[in-house]
């Protein structure tokens, strides 16, 4: 059996502890080794007198006992006195029990004003005051057991009780959210309805049912929600007299009852009444964006299934909004930046110190300093929010329901890293998708000489406001362009950082579904993703550094299409094609395989003096040492003891003119060995060998002394030297290489 639960060290406070439940949940709580603090006021039932003496009381059984216990008199409504006692006297606070109560019982029509605030002044703002008095204690040791007494007058209602019963109600509402907020300290926090014998009761109770309902039978529910092995939290229990239950909300599944986008009417409400109200397929949301998530997808579900013509996103409008719409070109704006915004662009989308280049990109006092093209969709989006809060006629737009699906820029000179640019949208055209309506917006960015710098062309869904009877296709956006078939001519592989979307959010986007957890569940996301944008930028990066040389006056256009979401900290992989002075690419998510940029493209103006296609490690390029690889991965596979005796990870990278063409993994140590290109795909390498194609390849077949080789400087070595050697073993028997 477990050992029983003790409280050895911890300290408790609980109030109204004087007599009734309080009292056992002192004794009980002392009895298993906590210190307890006994707070009680002495009052009489309905809130008035004072009294020392039932506090005393209580503290002089646990200390007759053997027990550690001290009085507290103080109203519940001095929060603060009360933890300061345990403060005082035991140096921490780690368990509050909100039990301490008062009734003032009327029907409704006779409550007082008296009636209502004494209720709630004591049940509701004594538990919010004692329990923030404790809270940054046990956010401070990271620690804390938290009860709110609620009741079954609460919870149903009763007679008689309605200033208790919202009070007691609140409680739970204040108890849910304690939990949610203490999730991060260990603080945990639930609501009891108790049942019990008390002088609360005793008027209302038959006697044997008083007998029956001894506050003894409680206190263990209290006590084990208090442990520090209960894992509950946010929960609601009813007991009494020995049965324990614990209550959630249910819900029914709930009917749409709009049809689509046309404006709801309650005889909508009536005829849908049974749908609404039955509990046959329930559910139990437990948090309030599970709550709007389950109702949002229950909306999309039913207007996809909807077969009716709804209203255009013009709302109620009819096609006449939306050709009103269609050609709007906004007042100009400007949108002014400076060198710091565009480093900070710079840096979110990836750019490094790592790079050879950085100088350029991330220094403002660089010779030939610069910010990477695709920043002109920051200015360009400038204009963003006004338009999803009305700034085209005849367009009503649900902000939350707009995806950003493709992007197009034009650079017609060099964007400088800092300065003013004056913006000007249109609506180029309005999509019908039937699932959604696709809204073409083309923003000019112009000098303030009236130079034009660039153009962006944004394709923005609007989910659900399809079927609007407009038109499908429209030659006034830049389609998307697949790459070839053939495999790709360079591809680079990018880690992002678990911070990369907090940091490119402060280059303007600040959609908290980039940042903010539960903005991104009521999104229907798991958790906050990363800025397509971002991506975009990412991808244009590698562009501009395998097929321009860095060199940002090369850059003409660049297109992408959105396709799926990448979230911070996932490896990007852009594979790159050259046709002619197009460059083709397409961005995958390296963990999930996942598309997340395609039919995208970026134009050069003219082809680049020198190209530099290979200083990241590409993944099509084929090299003479290739086949060694190939022949160690025979010899493992023909030797399973090689691998237990060597038992370590090699990385190897193979270098061309300098630059590193090829990483191969030789994996020793995982299951029966491994040989393959990229990194370890599992934990980091022991050792890392650096050679050129050729060296390894004359080294493998006994022409090039590996000792010789690294006093040469032919051969880098880095991480555990002591493992290099072990690998002479699979160099044994050269003449097969
Ligand atoms: P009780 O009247 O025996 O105990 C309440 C204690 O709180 C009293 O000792 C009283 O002096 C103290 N108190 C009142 N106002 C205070 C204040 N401002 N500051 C400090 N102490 C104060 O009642 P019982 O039955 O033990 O109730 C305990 C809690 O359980 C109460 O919150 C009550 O509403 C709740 N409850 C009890 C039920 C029952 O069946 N006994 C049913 C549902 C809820």
């Amino acid at each position: 059996m477990a050992a029983p639960m003790r409280f050895d060290g911890r300290v408790v406070l609980v109030t109204g502890a004087g007599g009734g439940l309080g009292r056992e949940y002192a004794l009980q709580f002392a009895e298993r080794g906590a210190a307890v603090i006994v707070n009680d006021l002495g009052g009489g039932m309905s809130g008035g007198g004072e009294s020392s003496r039932p506090a005393d009381l209580v503290v002089k059984e646990i200390r007759s006992k053997g027990g550690k216990a001290v009085a507290n008199y103080n109203s519940v409504e001095d929060g603060e006195k009360l933890v300061q006692t345990a403060l005082d006297n035991f140096g921490k606070i780690d368990i509050v029990v909100n039990n301490a109560g008062i009734l003032r019982d009327r029907s409704f029509a006779r409550i007082s004003d008296l009636d209502w605030d004494l209720i709630h002044r004591v049940h509701m703002r004594g538990s919010f005051l004692v329990t923030r008095a404790a809270w940054p204690h046990m956010k401070k040791q990271g620690y804390g057991r938290i009860i709110m007494t609620s009741s079954a007058s609460g919870l149903y209602g009763n007679f008689g009780q309605a200033n208790y019963s919202a009070a007691k109600l609140g409680l739970v509402g204040l108890s849910n959210t304690l939990a949610k907020e203490g999730v991060k300290y260990d603080i945990k926090c639930n609501a009891i309805a108790p049942m019990a014998g008390s002088r609360m009761t005793q008027t209302i109770l038959p006697e044997g049912a008083l007998q029956r309902l001894d506050p003894k039978h409680v206190a263990p529910v209290v006590l084990y929600l208090c442990h520090e092995d209960c894992p509950e939290t946010g929960g609601v229990f009813e007991t009494g007299a020995g049965w324990v239950s614990k209550l959630r909300w249910q819900r029914t599944k709930g009917t749409v009852v709009r049809q689509d986008d046309a404006i709801m009417t309650p005889e909508q409400v009536r005829d849908s009444w049974s749908e609404i109200t039955d509990f046959s397929d329930a559910t139990y949301p437990n948090s309030g964006g599970e709550s709007t998530t389950q109702a949002l997808a229950a909306v999309e579900e039913a207007f996809q299934n909807q077969s009716s013509v709804p209203a255009p996103p013009g709302g109620g409008g009819g096609g006449n909004s939306i050709e009103r719409a269609i050609g709007y070109t906004a007042r100009p704006t400007v949108f002014t930046y400076t060198t710091d915004d565009a480093i900070l662009y710079n840096l979110a989308v990836g750019m490094s110190t790592s790079d050879p280049d950085h100088l350029k990109f991330l220094f403002e006092g660089s010779e030939d300093f610069r910010v990477i093209p695709s920043f002109s969709v920051i200015p360009a989006a400038s204009c963003i929010p006004n338009i999803l809060s009305g700034d085209i006629p005849g367009l009503s737009i649900d902000p939350t329901k707009v995806l950003h699906g493709e992007q197009y820029m034009e650079i017609y000179k060099p964007i400088s890293p800092s300065g003013k640019l004056i913006c000007k949208f249109t609506v180029a055209d309005i999509l019908d998708k039937g699932s959604g309506a696709v809204i073409v917006l083309n923003v000019d960015l112009e000098s303030e000489e009236g130079e034009r710098v660039a153009m962006n062309q944004f394709a923005l869904f609007v989910v659900g406001a399809g079927r609007f009877g407009g038109h499908r296709n429209t030659d006034k956006a830049y389609a998307p362009v697949d790459p070839p078939s053939r495999p790709p001519d360079a591809t680079v592989r990018d880690k992002t950082s678990i911070d990369q979307a907090a940091l490119y959010r402060l280059t303007g986007d600040r959609n908290p579904l980039h940042i903010d957890p539960s903005f991104a569940i009521m999104g229907g996301f798991d958790k906050p993703i990363l800025h397509g944008m971002c991506t975009y930028g990412f991808a244009t990066r590698a562009v501009l550094k395998q097929f321009a040389n860095n060199d940002v006056t090369l850059i003409k256009a660049i297109k992408a299409r959105m396709s799926k979401t990448v979230l911070p900290g996932q490896t990007l992989q852009t594979d790159m094609w050259k046709e002619g002075s197009r460059i083709h690419f397409l961005t995958k998510v390296v963990e999930n395989g996942n598309v997340c940029l395609s039919g995208a493209y970026v134009d050069l103006t003219r082809a680049p003096a020198t190209v530099t296609t290979t200083t990241q490690p590409t993944q099509s390029v084929s090299l003479a040492s290739d086949a060694v690889f190939a022949e160690f991965s025979r010899r493992i596979k023909a030797s399973p003891a090689l691998v237990k005796k060597i038992n370590a990870v090699y990385l190897w990278n193979v270098t061309k003119d300098g630059k590193t063409c090829a990483q191969w993994t030789v994996d020793l140590k995982t299951g029966s060995g491994s040989v393959y290109r990229g990194e370890p795909k599992q934990g980091k390498a022991g050792c890392t060998l650096t050679l050129a194609d050729s060296d390894l390849v004359a080294m493998v077949s006994g022409k090039l002394n590996p000792q010789q080789a690294f006093m040469q400087g032919k051969l880098k070595v880095s991480g555990n030297i002591m493992l290099s050697q072990k690998l002479s073993q699979l160099f044994q028997d050269q003449a097969k290489l």
